[in-house]
């Protein structure tokens, strides 16, 4: 069968030809892959800034984003079955005794940083046609999902941003009244966040670079929420037109804005940092006035990666809801679908929100 892999030492990505997959251990599942949905950490794989390759082995096999179905099952599985929808998880637990969260199933908030990632660091992905998977790092979706389950894994990191800020609100003595929130970026994760927070009877601001016009702005309409390009208004006089917030959710990964997003809001706020900017490049920037205004309204930064079982299942019904609330929004947001072999384009030149690569198809 094929893969897509990256092979870092020769800065090359390619179609390999590899053995199929077999069931090894009495709780492993064998899948069928049908989709799987690119991103930006797939472009930084492929351009060979991130990712490594499993131990021992010259190239890695990309994706991780998956949605696949279950061909085979061990003796030992018992919460799946042939025909069964499922999602698989990105992120493996590190081997170390003492690491508490892994040790919980809880590998998103590892300690050591020995985890791996399915498709990006230390462990083969899913753009193949067959792959196998221990039962327990798959989470399976109803077939109503079908044709928008590829968006889960995108959407399990909004749920866990979603459930920390739960967690952070809580702290609060009083009762919450209504809320505003503002999201910085318009690509899946900012799209998905856009949605989750209309769900939850946010008022929605989205501020991104796409133009008032772009396919970004006019889904953001059709959520009942609000749409501002950078184009239009810079970062620093948005919270005069638009107020304060209760929430930021960053979805961009770019330092100054993820700086700025940190005056947007009211006193005891909260902001979801999940963009992961590059290392390099420093920014001038009032650290007094920053820190003074944390510590004086209480506010909370915090930074969220991957996600855990509960997001997963957390990500599924906020999709099974914004199926019901906005259908054609949450299709619009898969903007292209091609086979295996377009692959190394797509990972070369963005187009559209989501492109998915379709493996095969769903029975
Ligand atoms: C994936 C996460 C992963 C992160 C860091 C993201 O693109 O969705 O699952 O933890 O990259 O590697
Ligand atoms: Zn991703």
């Amino acid at each position: 069968m094929q893969a897509l892999a990256v092979i870092p030492s020769q800065k090359r990505l390619d179609l390999l030809d590899i053995p199929e997959p077999k069931l090894q251990g009495a709780t492993d599942v064998l899948l069928k892959v049908h989709e799987v949905g690119l991103c930006g950490t797939d472009r930084e794989i492929a351009s060979f800034e991130y990712g490594d390759p499993p131990t021992g082995a010259d190239h890695l096999i990309l994706g991780h984003e998956s949605l696949g179905e279950v061909v085979e099952v061990g003796q030992e599985v018992h919460s799946l079955r042939p025909g069964d929808l499922v999602v698989a998880m990105v992120r493996r637990p590190c081997p170390h005794a003492e690491c508490r969260p892994c040790r919980a199933g809880r590998p998103d908030f590892c300690l050591t940083g020995d985890y791996t990632e399915r498709g990006i660091k230390g462990a083969d992905g899913f753009l193949t046609d067959y792959v196998v998977e221990d039962e327990e790092y798959l989470v399976k979706v109803p077939r109503a999902l079908v044709d928008v389950a590829v968006l889960v894994e995108p959407l399990t990191v909004v749920a866990k941003a979603a459930d920390q800020t739960h967690a952070i609100f809580n702290r609060l003595p009083y009762e919450l009244g209504p809320q505003r929130g503002l999201v910085l970026g318009a690509g899946p994760i900012g799209l998905l966040g856009a949605m989750a927070l209309v769900a939850d009877g946010f008022e929605t601001l989205v501020y991104s670079r796409d133009s008032e016009e772009s396919k970004q702005a006019e889904l953001v309409r059709s959520l009942g929420a609000d749409y501002e390009s950078s184009t239009s208004n810079p970062i620093e006089s948005l919270a005069d037109e638009w107020g304060e917030f209760d929430v930021v959710l960053e979805a961009v990964g770019f330092a100054p804005l993820m700086m700025a997003a940190t005056q947007m809001l009211k006193p005891n706020a909260v902001v979801a940092l999940t963009g992961v900017p590059p290392e390099a490049g420093t920014t001038e920037l009032n650290a007094g006035r920053i820190l003074r205004n944390l510590v004086l309204r209480n506010e909370v930064v915090f930074g969220t990666v991957n996600a855990g079982r509960r997001d997963h299942l957390s990500a599924i019904r906020h999709l099974e809801q914004f199926m019901i609330l906005f259908p054609e929004s949450v299709r619009q947001l898969i903007t292209h679908r091609a086979p295996l072999d377009e692959v190394p384009q797509m990972l070369t030149k963005k187009r559209g929100i989501k492109e998915v690569v379709q493996v095969s198809h769903a029975a």
